[in-house]
């Protein structure tokens, strides 16, 4: 009998229905106004050390964190809060969460929505970088700190969360334990992050689509730089290994451009080739220039990538990761 393919993670998967449209894919999408707004918080740390290289300020990791980047950040908050429904937390944490911190909080925006919606709680949002806005709900700080080191923000939490933060630090399961020691027995951990890859059910995108083969090189960069750009599918094991028990997987899938027949997946797909557009040049100031590309090979490659984010003929997608574990009881 002949073997049949190998079962994967990612069977039973739904797949994403195409539509119609061509290039009229984002003509009736509306999306939600999303404030970029950002204002300076005060720099208690000596943390606050940046320099700028490319014309793009950098500070401890090698993706810039200025106004592009923050803008990306809100817009991808936008994005998945569209993708989920609306919910910022999966992790069955009841109504009234008491102590709930924001690892790599970037602008505050998940933490300023959480403070919002639940007035029981105080939230701290915590980031290397002071780019915080200071007019925040009276039930939430920002602190600039190094989170892979010991917390200056103290123990006891109901909640640690980290978005978009895994693949960035450099000893990831280090930071799972720190977090595990500073939850309350019970309290849980809940990450998000993308997959920095590109995948496709129909067979349009073919192995070497200029968008797939920038992330395989975002990952090559970004191991020298020694973070594993694509660690969110192996949270949950890492999760596991840390002590936390109960630890349960959702996984999204993000379209890359409007092609998807449904409205609220064009707007995600919208979004994310925004986001994905506007991390090309993040991308090149120093991960490709560290894989030894040239200036000019870095443009024209760059230059394919951003044809093949107008494609609307390559149903593309990347995947959306939220893992929640529960520090055990007792
Ligand atoms: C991709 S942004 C995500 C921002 C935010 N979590 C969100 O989803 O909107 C990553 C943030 O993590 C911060 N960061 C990276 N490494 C950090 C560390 N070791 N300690 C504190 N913040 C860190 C960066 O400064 C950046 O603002």
């Amino acid at each position: 009998m002949a073997a049949g393919p190998e079962p994967t993670e990612y069977d039973g998967e739904a797949v994403i229905e195409v539509g119609d449209y061509g290039d009229a894919g984002d003509s009736d999408l509306d999306p939600l106004d999303f404030d970029a707004e950002s204002a300076n918080t005060s720099i208690t740390s000596s943390i606050y050390k940046h320099s700028y290289e490319n014309g793009r300020r950098d500070g401890k990791y090698p993706i810039p964190n200025d106004d592009i980047e923050q803008n990306r950040e809100d817009m991808k908050h936008a994005m998945v809060l569209e993708l989920t429904d609306g919910k910022l937390v999966h992790a069955p944490i009841g109504d009234n969460p008491q102590k709930v911190i924001d690892l790599g909080t970037g602008t505050g925006i998940w933490a300023i929505d959480f403070a919002d919606k639940y007035p029981s709680a105080q939230v701290t949002g915590v980031d290397l970088s002071p780019i915080q806005p200071s007019w925040i709900p009276p039930n939430l700080k920002f602190l600039v700190d190094d989170v892979e080191d010991e917390w200056l923000a103290g123990t006891d939490y109901d909640l640690v969360y980290a978005r978009n933060l895994a693949p960035l630090v450099k000893d990831f399961p280090k930071l799972l334990k720190r977090s595990f020691e500073n939850l309350k027995p019970g309290g849980w951990i809940e990450t998000a992050d993308f997959s920095a890859n590109v995948d496709c059910d129909d067979g349009t995108m073919k192995p070497d689509w200029p968008l797939k083969v920038f992330w395989d090189k975002v990952q090559d960069a970004m191991t020298i730089f020694g973070t594993e750009i694509r660690v969110a599918p192996r949270v949950g094991a890492l999760m596991a290994e840390a002590g936390f028990v109960n630890v349960t997987r959702k996984v999204f899938k993000v379209p890359v451009g409007t092609w998807p027949l449904d409205k609220t997946l064009r707007l995600v797909g919208l979004y994310m080739r925004t986001v994905t557009g506007d991390f090309l040049g993040a991308a090149a100031s120093k991960p490709f220039q560290k894989l030894g590309m040239s200036e000019a090979e870095i443009e024209v490659f760059l230059a394919s990538v951003r044809r093949a984010l107008g494609s609307e003929a390559v149903h593309c997608y990347g995947r959306y990761y939220v893992w929640s574990g529960q520090k055990p009881e007792g």
